[in-house]
This record gives structure tokens, C-alpha cells and sequence, in this order.
């Protein structure tokens, strides 16, 4: 049928949409440059963001997740204060907003319930509003004031790679753009960086047999997971543990590593896998020793680092790229070490039980 032309060789859509992750960075690159070669956003959504004083970012599951990254590039590189909020939550619970508030709704579809929601109310109150999709003609799109494309192409796995990635190119596109029209000084090469980053996808889609065998290695046959990390790798780890939860149905929880002693390492056992995302060298010591505390209690231990933050013995080494960027390749291998479980666990990867590829519903 049409759907296993569009597959190709791979055996599921998710694999496909993996391995799309260098192109689609790419992709995203040419359709942003302008004329002058180098990137340029539609100026109503610079001046949109000038006159703000605070983005409020809208978001579900991977979206919200993608967000997070976003806050941070958006603080950092751009000195704009951002929340991020879970859509639903928003709704029934909204915060105490600032003066000029800016809405930025992230979805993949443009058509998830619970952000429409948020963007029906916040119109209502006249704010300004962003949709930040990779459907264009969406819903979101239609309804707000501006739209940001993904240039993703479709995705059809229900777990999202692709477009989580994309999403967070096209916020530091967003941040950089709006830190060079502030004035503010920066040396963020936005294009060259996210260069590196397809370079460095490369060299990750290709290492799919060590995946494999570190996901039969620590997934196999295990109940629960946990990824930990501190900073902006505490965020790819939440995403990390959704996509392992999806699709391989293993409980897991990505956990910022300074609060496990709080009470969450009396969750660990002898082999229940701890994965360490260790790509920000100011807490690669802190982070390590949280490692350490859990592999003394039994945990299957694993990191994940760059090469400038990595140790003799480390699982998963990733290509150097800007320390702002590491969660787009931190990303591929905890995708593939999905899939890979989800495989072994004879899961449905594309179509996991009880979820729908848009939640269309409050
Ligand atoms: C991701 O793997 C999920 N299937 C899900 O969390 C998804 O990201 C969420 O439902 C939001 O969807 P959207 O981006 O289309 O709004």
C-alpha cells in the first residue's frame, strides 16, 4: 500500500524519521536563509518578540519537552525571560502574566486540544500569539498571528524525533535572531553550529548496532528506567524517558540528578538502568558522582557524553558541537535506544498502545 512506499527499506516510519534528523537540520537552514546568506525571520515575529517582555511557551508531551531546550536558548543567547508551560495546565491554572506577554505555541500536528485551548483563551485576552508547527494550515497556525514552519516533512511515527529536533533548530534560529537584532553581542554562528549538528546526526544514525546492543544490554528485560541529568541534559532527559515509555512501555522517569537523594533513589535496585546524560562540562563532575552514588546501590549504570566532557569508560560518545546544541544529537541515540527496546519488547514502534499520533481531544 502507499504507506510502505513512503517507508521505503526501513521497517518502521520511526527509523525513518531518525535517520532524517541530518537533513531535516539542513532543511531547515536553507529555508530560513535570506538572500543575504544568512538567516532571517519574518519581521513580524522580530518585532513581535522585541516588544515583549516575557515569551510564554504552550506545548504538549515532546512539544513541551522541545520547550524547555527553547527556554534556555532564549535566556541565554537572545536574554529574553521565558516559561514554559504544559497546555493543560495553562488552561485551568493560568500564572500571573506579565505586562507584554508573547505566546508561543509549539506542535507538530498544529492541532493538539489542550494548546488550542490555551491559544483560544490568551486571544481572548488579546495577547499575541506565535505558532511554532510543521503543518502548515494547521489549526495553531490558522489561529495565530504568526507561524514558524518545522520543515520536518511528514511525521508519521507516533513517537516524535524529527520534528522535536526541528523544534529546537528553529528556536535557536528564533534566539539568535532576535540577539542579533537586539544588538546583544554574541558569536553564535547559528548556521556553521547547526552544521556541525547534521555532521554530528550523521556519524549518530550510523551507530545503530551499538544502540541495539545497549538497549538489550540495559532494557531487555526491566521493569523500570531512569535518565538523569543537570541543566539542559535534565531536559533531553525527559524526553528521553517519554520516548522510552511510548513506545517500549518500560516506567521511566528523567530525573534532574541532584534530586534523587530527595527520595528517589530508594528506587533503585540491583540492575535497574540509570542513564546519564552528561554533555555540560560545568557539571560533569556532579553529575558523574550522582552515577556513582546509584551504581553503588546496583543500578545498571550508562553515560552518554561529548567528546570533550567524556571519560575512558563512557557507553555513548557524542560528536563536539555547541554546548547550546547538544540536545539535538544527545537526542538520536535515546531515540534509537527506544526503538531498539521497543523492538526487543515486541512493541508496535510506530502505533503504541492507547495514543493517537494527535490528541485532538481535552
Ligand atoms: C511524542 O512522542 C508524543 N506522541 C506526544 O507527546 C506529542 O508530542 C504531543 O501529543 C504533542 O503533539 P503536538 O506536537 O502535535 O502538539
Amino acid at each position: 500500500d502507499a504507506s510502505d512506499i513512503e517507508k521505503g527499506t526501513y521497517p518502521h516510519y520511526m527509523l525513518k524519521e531518525i535517520d532524517e534528523q541530518p537533513a531535516v537540520m539542513r532543511n531547515i537552514i536553507t529555508a530560513y536563509q535570506g538572500d543575504s546568506g544568512k538567516i532571517e525571520l519574518d519581521q513580524d515575529i522580530r518585532e513581535a518578540v522585541k516588544n515583549a517582555d516575557r515569551l510564554y511557551i504552550i506545548a504538549c508531551g515532546t512539544s513541551f519537552h522541545a520547550g524547555l531546550v527553547g527556554k534556555q536558548l532564549l535566556e541565554g543567547i537572545a536574554k529574553v525571560p521565558t516559561e514554559v508551560h504544559i497546555a493543560s495546565e495553562f488552561s485551568y491554572n493560568m500564572p500571573l502574566l506579565s505586562e507584554k506577554p508573547l505566546f508561543i505555541f509549539i506542535s507538530q500536528s498544529g492541532e493538539t486540544a489542550d494548546s488550542r485551548s490555551v491559544l483560544v483563551q490568551v486571544k481572548k485576552l488579546g495577547y499575541p500569539t506565535i505558532t511554532l508547527t510543521n503543518v502548515q494550515g494547521s489549526t495553531l497556525s490558522r489561529e495565530a498571528d504568526h507561524t514558524l514552519l518545522l520543515h520536518a516533512g511528514p511525521e508519521i511515527a507516533v513517537a516524535s524525533t524529527k520534528a522535536y529536533t526541528a523544534q529546537i533548530a528553529v528556536l535557536t534560529l528564533l534566539a539568535v535572531d532576535v540577539a542579533t537584532t537586539k544588538d546583544l553581542h554574541h558569536d553564535f554562528d547559528v548556521i556553521h553550529e547547526l552544521s556541525l549538528v547534521a555532521q554530528a546526526m550523521e556519524v549518530l544514525v550510523d551507530q545503530k548496532e551499538l544502540m541495539e546492543h545497549l538497549a538489550h544490554n540495559y532494557f531487555e528485560t526491566v521493569r523500570n528506567a531512569f535518565y538523569i541529568g543537570r541543566g539542559i541534559d535534565y531536559y533531553v532527559c525527559m524526553e528521553a524517558a517519554l520516548k522510552l515509555k511510548e513506545i517500549s512501555y518500560i516506567q521511566a522517569e528523567g530525573f534532574a540528578g541532584g534530586e534523587l537523594k530527595h527520595g528517589t533513589i530508594a528506587l533503585i535496585e540491583e540492575g535497574t538502568p540509570v542513564i546519564a546524560i552528561a554533555t555540560q562540562s560545568h557539571v560533569n563532575g556532579s553529575i558523574r558522582s550522582n552515577l556513582k552514588e546509584v551504581a553503588a546501590r546496583g543500578a545498571n549504570t550508562c553515560i552518554i557524553s561529548m567528546e570533550s566532557t567524556a571519560e575512558d569508560d563512557d557507553q555513548i560518545i557524542l560528536p563536539e558541537v555547541h554546548e547550546y546544541l547538544t540536545p539535538l544529537v544527545a537526542a538520536v541515540p535515546v531515540q534509537l535506544l527506544a526503538y531498539y527496546a521497543a523492538l526487543q519488547r515486541d512493541c508496535d514502534v510506530d502505533k503504541p498502545r492507547n495514543l493517537a499520533k494527535s490528541v485532538t481531544v481535552e
